[in-house]
C-alpha cells in the first residue's frame, strides 16, 4: 500500500499514515508561473495499491485539479489500482437541477475523477448518499457519527442532552446521534411564509431546560447553525453546541461563530483548519484519522468498510 498527498490537507494525510505505520509517499505537486499544475510522482508504484489523500476545499477548483493530475500521473506510473480518499467532497451541494439550464456539477466532478483513472472513491458523510450513485466506480462514504458520539460521551451529562436538526433535510443524520446516544431529537424547521419576507425559524419538539447538539454535515457561512441556535436558546434552551463533520467556515464565519451564543462548535479535520479556525476560543477540532486510516487499511485487506459501523 501507498499513500500520497496533495496539498489540501497534509496534516491529516500525515496521520491517517501514522495510524497505518506507513511513511507517506513523496510526490511534489507544484505551480508553473501560470498556475498550470506540475506533479511528480518519486517513487515507484508499479503494482501498488495506491491511496490518494485529497479535500477538494477552498481552494475548490484547484485542489480538485490537483487530485485529478496526481491520479493520472499515478495511473501512467502503472499502480495497480488507485483509491480517491476524499475526506470533503466539494460540490457536493451542486447534486441536482435547482432550476432549469443549470448543471449537476456534483455528477461531473464524479465524471472527472472516474476519468482521471480512480479505481475506488473513499469519502465521509457525502452530502447526499444518492452522490455514491454517481460514481461507476466502487464508493464508500463513511460516518463521522461515531466519533461524534464518542465526543459528546466524553464532554456532556447525557441525561439533559437533546440533539437538534438544523433542518429539516438533516433529520436523518440527527436521528443516527441521537439513537447513539439515546437521547430525544428535535427539529429546526425553517419558513419563509411569503416571499420576500425573512425565514421564520420554528422549533419542533420541546427543548426548555435542555443542552442542545446542533448536527450537520457543513458549516459554511455559519447562518444556518448561528439561526438555529438563536432560535433553540429563544425557546427555552439551556445551551446550544454543534458538532458538525465538515468545517468550510468561508469567509465571515469563523467571525460569526466566535460572536455567537453558541457554547462550542465542534468540527472535524476533514478541512485542514485555518489559524482562525485553530485560536477561535469556541471552535475545536477533532480527527477523522482513525476512521480514514481503518477504512484504508479493510480496502486494502479486502475487509469489509460497512462492518466499522456495526
Ligand atoms: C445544507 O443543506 C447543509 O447541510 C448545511 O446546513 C449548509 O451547507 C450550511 O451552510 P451555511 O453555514 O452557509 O448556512
Amino acid at each position: 500500500m501507498k499513500v500520497f498527498a496533495g496539498n489540501s490537507n497534509r496534516l491529516l494525510a500525515e496521520a491517517i499514515c501514522n495510524y497505518l505505520n506507513v511513511p507517506l509517499g513523496r510526490a511534489t505537486v507544484r505551480r508553473f508561473a501560470d498556475q498550470e499544475i506540475f506533479v511528480e510522482i518519486q517513487e515507484n508504484v508499479r503494482g501498488e495499491d495506491v491511496f490518494v489523500v485529497q479535500s477538494t476545499s477552498f481552494p475548490t477548483n484547484d485542489h480538485l485539479m490537483e487530485l485529478l493530475i496526481m491520479i493520472d500521473a499515478i495511473r501512467r506510473s502503472s499502480a495497480r489500482r488507485i483509491t480517491a480518499v476524499i475526506p470533503y467532497f466539494g460540490y457536493a451541494r451542486q447534486d441536482r437541477k435547482p432550476g432549469p439550464r443549470t448543471p449537476i456539477s456534483a455528477k461531473l466532478v464524479a465524471n472527472l475523477i472516474t476519468e482521471a483513472g480512480a479505481d475506488r472513491v473513499l469519502t465521509l458523510d457525502l452530502h447526499a448518499g444518492q452522490i455514491q450513485g454517481f460514481f461507476d466506480i466502487p464508493t464508500d462514504n463513511l460516518y463521522a457519527v461515531p466519533i461524534l458520539a464518542r465526543d459528546v460521551k466524553e464532554s456532556y451529562n447525557l441525561s439533559n442532552v437533546m440533539v437538534i436538526s438544523p433542518d429539516v433535510g438533516g433529520v436523518v443524520r440527527a436521528r443516527a446521534l441521537a439513537k447513539r446516544l439515546d437521547c430525544m431529537l428535535a427539529i429546526v424547521d425553517k419558513r419563509r411564509e411569503r416571499p420576500g419576507e425573512s425565514e421564520v425559524m420554528n422549533v419542533i419538539g420541546d427543548v426548555s431546560g435542555k443542552d442542545c447538539l446542533l448536527i450537520d454535515d457543513i458549516v459554511d457561512s455559519g447562518g444556518t447553525l448561528c439561526n438555529a441556535a438563536e432560535a433553540l436558546l429563544k425557546n427555552g434552551a439551556t445551551s446550544v453546541t454543534a458538532y458538525i463533520t465538515h468545517g468550510v467556515l468561508s469567509g465571515g464565519a469563523v467571525a460569526r461563530v466566535t460572536s455567537s451564543s453558541l457554547k462550542e462548535l465542534v468540527i472535524t479535520d476533514t478541512i485542514q483548519p485555518t489559524t482562525a479556525v485553530q485560536t477561535a476560543h469556541n471552535i475545536r477540532v477533532i480527527t477523522t484519522a482513525g476512521l480514514l486510516g481503518e477504512a484504508i487499511n479493510r480496502t486494502a485487506a479486502e475487509e469489509s468498510v460497512s462492518s466499522l459501523f456495526d
